[in-house]
Order: C-alpha cells, then sequence, then structure tokens
C-alpha cells in the first residue's frame, strides 16, 4: 500500500479496525499498517483475517493481531479489545468500518432486518467506543488523578456514516438511520473523551468499490459515478488514505467533533 503521510508516523501505535476481512475495512487496516502501525483486525471470519494478517505482514509492516468478533456481541468486543491490549500493551485508535445492509423498501423490510443493521452499525460501533474507554482510557484518566490526558499520546476514534445518512436512500431505512445516530453518537463521543485527548470524527462516504455494492450492477456504478463532481464512484484507497490523515495528530491533531462527507461531490453540504 502506497503511503500518503511520513514514513513511520504511527510506528508504536496499535490501531483497531472492525470490518477488517473486505472492502474499506481491509485497505484501512493496510493504510494504517504501511504507516507503521500494529493493527488489531477485527471481522466475522478468522480465516479471512488471517489472511489479510498475512498480507499486510509480507510488506513489510507489523504482523496485525487477528482479533475476530462478531461486533454486536458484547463478550466477543471485550475479548477483541482484551486481546490486542494484551498483545501490544495499548490502544491508540479505533476505526468503527463494519457494515451490512439489508436492502428492502419499509413495507417489506422484515423487524429482524432492521434490527441486525441497527446493531451492527451502531451497536457495535458503540460497543468498541466503550470497551477501549473501559478497559484502557479511562483507567488511565483515573491513574492521572481525573485530570485530562495531556500525556502527548495519540488517541483517536473513527466512525462509518454514509451519505445517505443526509440524502436518504430508498431501501435504507435501518441503515440511514443507524448512520444518522453514529453521527449524533460521534460528537457526543468526542464530548466526553476530550477528557483522554482523544479526537473523535467520522467520515460519510458516498459509493465505495467494494462487495457491498456488487448488487448494483455496472450501469447502476456509471450512473452514480456520473453523480459526483469528481466523475467516479471511490476507491477504498480514497476512504482510507483520509482515515490516515484523521488518525495522523500532525495533519488532524486539532480536528474533533466533526463529520467529514467524502463523496466526490455527490452531495454538498
Ligand atoms: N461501499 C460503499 O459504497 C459505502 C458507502 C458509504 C459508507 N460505507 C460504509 O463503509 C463501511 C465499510 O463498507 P464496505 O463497503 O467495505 O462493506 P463490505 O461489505 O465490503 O465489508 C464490510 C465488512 O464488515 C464485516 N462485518 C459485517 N457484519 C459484521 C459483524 N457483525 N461483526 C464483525 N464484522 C462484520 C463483513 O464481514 C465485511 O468484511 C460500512 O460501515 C459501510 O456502511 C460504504
Amino acid at each position: 500500500m502506497e503511503r500518503v503521510l511520513r514514513e513511520g508516523a504511527f510506528t508504536g501505535q496499535t490501531h483497531v479496525v472492525t470490518g477488517a476481512g473486505q472492502g474499506i475495512g481491509r485497505s484501512v487496516a493496510g493504510a494504517l499498517a504501511a504507516h507503521g502501525a500494529s493493527v488489531a483486525l477485527v471481522d466475522l471470519d478468522e480465516g479471512r483475517l488471517k489472511e489479510v494478517q498475512a498480507e499486510i505482514a509480507g510488506t513489510g509492516a507489523p504482523e496485525p493481531v487477528v482479533a475476530a468478533a462478531n461486533v454486536t456481541d458484547e463478550d466477543a468486543v471485550k475479548a477483541a479489545v482484551a486481546t490486542t491490549l494484551e498483545a501490544t500493551g495499548q490502544i491508540n485508535g479505533v476505526v468503527n468500518v463494519a457494515g451490512v445492509t439489508r436492502d428492502a423498501r419499509i413495507a417489506k423490510k422484515s423487524y429482524e432486518d432492521f434490527k441486525l443493521v441497527l446493531a451492527v452499525h451502531l451497536h457495535g460501533t458503540f460497543l468498541f467506543t466503550r470497551e477501549v474507554a473501559a478497559q484502557h482510557w479511562h483507567p488511565l484518566f483515573k491513574e492521572n488523578g481525573n485530570q485530562p490526558l495531556d500525556d502527548g499520546v495519540n488517541r483517536f476514534i473513527l466512525n462509518f456514516s454514509s451519505v445517505s445518512a443526509r440524502n436518504g436512500n430508498i431501501g435504507q431505512i435501518d441503515y440511514t438511520a443507524a448512520k444518522g445516530a453514529i453521527e449524533a453518537a460521534t460528537r457526543t463521543t468526542a464530548r466526553e473523551f476530550s477528557s483522554y485527548r482523544a479526537r473523535v470524527n467520522a467520515i460519510a462516504p458516498g459509493p465505495v468499490n467494494t462487495p457491498m455494492l456488487a448488487e448494483v450492477g455496472e450501469a447502476g456504478i456509471r450512473a452514480m459515478g456520473a453523480a459526483t463532481l469528481v466523475g467516479r464512484i471511490a476507491e477504498p484507497e480514497d476512504i482510507s488514505n483520509f482515515i490516515c490523515a484523521l488518525a495522523d495528530r500532525r495533519t488532524s491533531g486539532y480536528v474533533t467533533g466533526q463529520v467529514f462527507q467524502v463523496n466526490g461531490g455527490m452531495y454538498l453540504a
């Protein structure tokens, strides 16, 4: 993976990436590792994560930690965070990428699918955010006499919204509701985690060329590309490069509580 920041920008840091088995999460994990981060890979399928681990280690980046977990399973999330802390001694940042879609118009949407989509996006984001605070950053804050952690250590949470949170999308009442809630949760988390001097932001991509778009088809992808000002849909690297900038204190040390539209100008707000 090509570097977009200086060499070793994240050396000595540990970043947790959910949804790291494919698509954007896999690209994010590779990009952070290419800048020296030890990455903890979270996804449902441990076998797939071992492939990603080997792929990243094969580039000469630090060997990632495999921490398979269903992000909706509270105990599994606790264990994934604990495993990461055991392996690397610290967590500097979490990128909450894992997601699913179950598109259907409201009249035909099953309650099971509605709950599943909310659970993966919103509950999963909450659980990882809580666990890194509960197991790691809050104890540091207490050790520091309940004073803000002005220790110069990079800490961040990066959440995933979507352009459809603001623009709406037919068939996605669950997905758009989850993404809107994630944007609101990002602002509250930023306020609370200011005590840890953690920066908390979200990005809202437009369409990205990943398996999530598999059902859209070539004509649909061309049409979506034509609806942008850049003239194409995003590749995963368009997103992971921006994530690197947000994860880095030098580029984004004064940025928190924000939602960034990374949509090629498809929606302007
Ligand atoms: N692709 C797009 O067009 C697009 C646009 C805007 C936002 N996003 C957001 O970007 C993120 C990544 O999307 P993508 O396109 O890479 O999707 P993807 O389907 O390619 O990958 C999602 C990954 O999340 C994992 N996952 C799903 N449920 C999980 C669970 N319960 N526990 C752990 N892992 C789970 C999947 O196994 C998969 O590896 C999602 O939050 C998505 O909503 C995507």
